[in-house]
């Protein structure tokens, strides 16, 4: 009834290791001292055979005895069979292998880890910023300033390459200086990187999702568009000046839309978004035709939502 328990090892597997590791290198160095106690015998053998029995006594190698060479590249035998004992099996054996790949292992598993939790935490930023820019555009009832997407785009709606906008057109920049003057200017980081400094008369506010972003003093950084519109709160009419991204994500919720369309086609990086026609009429609309001082003729339109 009461039977005795079989008692079982209470060895874990990585003390089996360690033995069965231990054994293996005993097993290695029995081999090399054998080899060493032959080796001695089979030299002795040699120049007993030569010296003593005169066995190919003619036979020499530059003027040495035989005897010497067969030592000499047994020992050279002796002396790799040494090294792979004592240094390649010790540092590079198959348990230095297996060591090693459960390491690259160890370290992948890590790194699998960390970027699971890095995109966690972006998704749940992602998300944060839509839910604020929900609550943004239900709010727009009650808003009470005018949020103002101000740019130039090309025909093909083209607006910059390699961070730098694409044309000069001198009425253009004066428009784009008498409309943003003493208003906030809401733009993302990489625009913000394009201008040599900040512009005179206006209240940067840059988006960014990097934490510690430095600017120059007076620069407002924000990491959301929700959070750049609150900095711009006391402000009756804050631009949006770009660039590509920033302008996709504040179309849906602009009221207005300030474009100088500049009439020819370029080879660009960034985008302006399609104006969908049923969303924004258009209020104006001048033509300038190219002139001396502008290479292109472009137009000023004005789109206000419908
Ligand atoms: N023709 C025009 O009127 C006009 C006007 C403005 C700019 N541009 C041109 O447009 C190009 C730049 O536009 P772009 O689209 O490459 O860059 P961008 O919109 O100026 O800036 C993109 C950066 O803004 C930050 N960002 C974007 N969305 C964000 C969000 N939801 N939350 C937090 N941060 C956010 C990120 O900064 P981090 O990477 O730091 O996180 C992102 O890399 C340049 O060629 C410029 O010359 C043209």
């Amino acid at each position: 009834m009461f039977e005795r328990k079989k008692k079982t090892p209470q060895i874990d597997k990585d003390q089996l290791a360690l033995i069965e590791h231990a054994q293996q290198r005993i097993k290695q160095k029995k081999r090399l001292y054998i080899h060493f106690v032959i080796f001695l015998i089979g030299s002795l053998f040699f120049i007993l055979f030569n010296i003593g029995l005169g066995f190919g006594n003619d036979f020499k190698i530059l003027e040495t005895d035989w005897f010497v060479f067969a030592i000499l590249g047994w020992l050279f035998l002796f002396i790799y069979h040494f090294f792979n004992v004592f240094v390649t099996h010790k540092f590079m054996g198959k348990d230095w292998e297996k060591a090693q790949l459960a390491k690259l292992v160890a370290k992948q598993h890590e790194r699998i880890e960390q970027l699971k939790q890095n995109l966690i935490k972006e998704e749940t930023q992602i998300a944060q910023n839509e839910a604020k820019n929900r609550k943004y555009s239900n709010n727009k009832q009650n808003k009470h300033f005018e949020l103002t997407l101000i740019v130039a785009a090309a025909e093909n709606d083209a607006i910059g390459k390699d961070n730098q906008l694409i044309w000069h057109l001198s009425n253009d920049l004066k428009r784009f200086k008498t409309l943003t003057s003493n208003h906030h200017i809401i733009m993302g980081r990489k625009t913000f990187e394009s201008f040599p400094k900040p512009l005179p008369n206006r209240t940067h506010i840059v988006i960014t999702r990097q934490e510690n972003y430095k600017a120059p003093e007076g620069v407002i950084i924000v990491n959301t568009l929700a959070d750049a519109l609150d900095a711009a709160k006391s402000d009756k009419q804050p631009f949006i000046i770009g660039g590509g991204e920033i302008y996709r994500e504040a179309m849906t919720f602009a009221d207005k839309i300030e474009l100088t369309r500049v009439h020819h086609e370029f080879e660009a990086d960034t985008f302006f978004p399609k104006i969908d026609m049923s969303v924004w009429k258009e209020t104006e609309n001048v033509l300038h035709e190219k002139d001396d001082k502008h290479n292109y003729a472009y137009s000023f339109i004005t789109y206000e939502r419908r």
